[in-house]
Formats: structure tokens, sequence, C-alpha cells
């Protein structure tokens, strides 16, 4: 397959046509250097599909790192899309507008426990940032307790909060009032938050650091520790939320509420959107303490209102329930020696091993299956919870042959 991009040389928009090789050779003469690329050129998907310029199809266990839930060019999101960029793209939130209206009430509505005030904006990392901010102000405390293997992001804040030394330390001095401690460890966590801290910021389930859950116990004490002392329990769902992990947010698998919960990829349905959303008891921010030009442009909320409508329409989260459960069964049954540990929740899986993950997923790309490493030793599936099940059983039928693979080529790798 062909694929037509617009002519490098500027001038007249004309088209040419190009294939993985002219794409990979353009971007590279530009692009920043910062990701870790894959030599394919992705040009279009569709469900739980994608297909490269040269026409090779690829299932799709990255979805844009947990971003396509609803799989890609799902029918109620480009008709959503289509439909308001046609009336109105752009709005400032000085402004009321009906499409952001109805997203902040069917949002709301959505978020169990009392999360009633939004701040809208158009990532992770500044969904991480708003709930930072939000702590800092409504608590007059300064510090910010994490976890160790915790992600949060690469903004300077967020990237505070971040765990990974590999990340961090080019970058600093960071913010102050950051501090990390073990993770699923309520003794430590316990021994950290004091008068001055103003948040425990936490994932339910850490991806990036490898795909593991925090006990039920843990959310539990973390929340009755926040009430005696004082700080917000801030939920990082970013990864985690909009039916993830078989429930609609993880937190609902641990029996607790946050008082701030950080929400960003799956939200936009592809169209970037973060939202920071917190107890209506903590009141709303004084004006114009905070901001974001792009911050809850309509364009964005009417994709994530379709993504909302959406997930409620299909059962998205009991789907992924049923489907993670079970891929990760069929995955444990591999008798293969290369597998240390299969553990996750909803379709948000991780699969360690006793050797480096990147062989594997090259292993994998090649046969026609993407997938993310979450770490040097897990291979991370994020697939769209649209998946079907014949799609995941020939992603079954890859893993087994990588990891059985009989000639050793994946073995002890780089
Ligand atoms: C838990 C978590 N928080 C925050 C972020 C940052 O999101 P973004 O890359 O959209 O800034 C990520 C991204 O992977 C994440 O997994």
């Amino acid at each position: 397959m062909q694929y037509a991009i617009r002519n490098p040389q500027g001038g007249p928009t004309g088209t040419q046509y190009a294939q993985a090789n002219d794409i990979i050779t353009l971007e590279n003469a530009h692009t920043s250097g910062a990701y870790p690329k894959r030599p394919i050129a992705v040009v279009r998907g569709q469900g739980a599909r994608v297909w490269d310029a040269d026409g090779h199809e690829y299932i799709d266990c990255i979805a844009g790192h947990g971003i396509a839930n609803l799989g890609h060019c799902h029918p109620a999101v480009t008709a959503a899309i289509q439909e308001q960029a046609a009336a109105l793209v752009t709005c400032s939130e000085v402004l009321y507008n009906d499409q952001r209206a109805a997203l902040l009430s069917e949002l709301t509505a959505r978020i169990p426990g009392g999360l009633g005030r939004v701040f809208l904006c158009n990532s992770g990392a500044e969904a991480v940032e708003g709930a930072i901010k939000v702590a800092r102000l409504l608590t007059g405390r300064p510090g910010v307790v994490a976890t160790m293997r915790g992600f949060h992001g690469r903004t300077l804040g967020a990237l505070s909060a971040t765990w990974n030394e590999e990340y961090r330390k080019p970058f600093a001095p960071l913010v102050p009032g950051f501090s990390h401690v073990p993770f699923n460890d309520l003794a430590a966590m316990g021994a950290a938050v004091g008068d001055d801290t103003a948040a425990v910021l936490v994932e339910v389930v850490q991806g990036e650091g490898g795909v593991r859950a925090g006990d039920a116990e843990y959310f539990q004490g973390l929340r009755r520790l926040c009430d005696e002392r004082g700080a917000l329990l801030v939920l990082d769902e970013v990864q985690t939320g909009l039916g993830r992990t078989g429930r609609w947010f993880a937190y609902e698998h641990v029996g607790i509420a946050p008082d701030v919960l950080c929400l960003g990829k799956a939200l936009g349905g592809g169209l970037p959107m973060g939202a920071a959303v917190w107890q209506e008891a903590l009141g709303s921010l004084p004006t114009g303490v905070h901001g974001s030009t792009f911050g809850g442009n309509p364009l964005a909320c009417a994709a994530s209102r379709a993504v909302l409508r959406t997930l409620a329409a299909e059962d998205l989260p009991s789907r992924a329930a049923r489907l993670g459960e079970q891929f990760m069964a069929k995955l444990r049954a591999i008798p293969s020696p290369l597998v240390r540990d299969v553990r996750g929740r909803g379709l948000l899986i991780g699969v360690e091993l006793r050797q480096r993950v990147t062989p594997i997923l090259k292993g994998l790309m090649e046969r026609g299956v993407l997938a993310l490493p979450a770490g040097p030793t897990v291979v991370r599936f994020l697939p769209p919870l649209v998946i079907q099940e014949a799609e995941l059983e020939a992603v079954l039928d890859v893993v087994r042959e990588v990891l059985l693979n009989g000639d050793g080529s994946f073995a002890g790798g780089e």
C-alpha cells in the first residue's frame, strides 16, 4: 500500500507517495530524538488493528500508550469529531460552551464518590500538575509523597513525583517538597506523611512501573491516613481510568474514593484531553490561579462525550474485566521458562520475564503484534477494550510462538 504525504520540499502542497522508509527518513530528519522509535510507519487504524505504510497489518496492544480504549476510529468518536469540527473547534474557558457544560455534567455523573469539580486540560501530566496545584492550594501545605516505581508524567511538577532516576536526573533540580516511599507499604507511607503533606499521590495499578496493583487494604489505609493527617489522597488514573482495569475507575476495585483524581489518555478518544477532578466538598479554585488555553475546547469535549457514551453503551469496562481474565489465564498456561509472572487488572496486563524485554517486543512486532515495555523486564499489553476475542487468540498464538521459540534466538539478548 502507498500513502500520500505532503511534499517535504515545501512549495505547492502537492502530494508524493511515500513508503515506510520515506516516512521514517523524513521524520528522523527533524524529530526530537526523545523517543525509542520502532522502524514502522503506521498510517491507518480500525478497531484493534493498525496498518503501516507498506500495508502490513498489526494487532495493536499499544493503543497509543493506552489511549485507544475504544479502538481506532470508533464510528461514534469519528462522528462526534466531524460534527463538532464543523460547529466550533475552540472556545476559551472564559466563555461558556455547550459541549463543555455537557461533558462536565456527564463526566462527574460517571465518577463515584462525590468528585464534582473538574479542571480540564490536555494531557496526563497536565492533569497531575493540576492535581498538585489543587492539593497545595486547598491544604495550604507544600509536601507531596509519591511512591517508588510510580510514573506521573514528564513535566517538571509531574516529573518530581515520578520515581525513575533515569527520567529525573538530567533535569535536576526538580520541584521541592516531593518524596518517594515503597508502593503498597502503608507503614512507609505512615512514616512519610506529616503536617506539611498536601498530597499522597499514587497510581492504583502502577503501569509504567511494571503493572503492579496495590492491595485494597493498602488503599483503605491510605484513605484513613490522609483523613487523619489532613492530606489529600490523589489517585493518578491517567492509565487505569475509563474502563481499562475492568471498572470505570480502578479505585472502584479497592473500596475507597480519592480526594483528587487524575485522568488523561482514553478520556479524549484520541484527542489530547486530561482532567483533574476533586471532591465537591473541597470547593472550587480561586479565580485566576490556574489555566490552560486549549483546556476544555469543544472539539475534545465532544470526543470525550462520545467516549463516555460508548463505554457505557458497549459496557466496555465489563468486557475488559472478562477478556482480561481470559487472556491472563491463557498467558499463565504458556509453559515458557522465560516467564516469571503474569499480572494485571482488566486489559492492563504485564508479563514479567526472566530476561530483558526488548527482543521479545521485537519478536512480537515481526509477527504482527505491537506491545509495550513496562520497565526493563515486563511486556505490557494495553489492547483496545473493543478487541475481538479472535484477535486476542491471534495475539496469544504469537506470544506462544515467541516465548517458546526453540532456536533460543530470543533468550538473553538486549
Ligand atoms: C499513570 C500516568 N500518569 C501520568 C502520565 C502522563 O501522561 P501524558 O503522557 O499524557 O502526559 C502517564 C503516561 O503514561 C501515566 O501512565
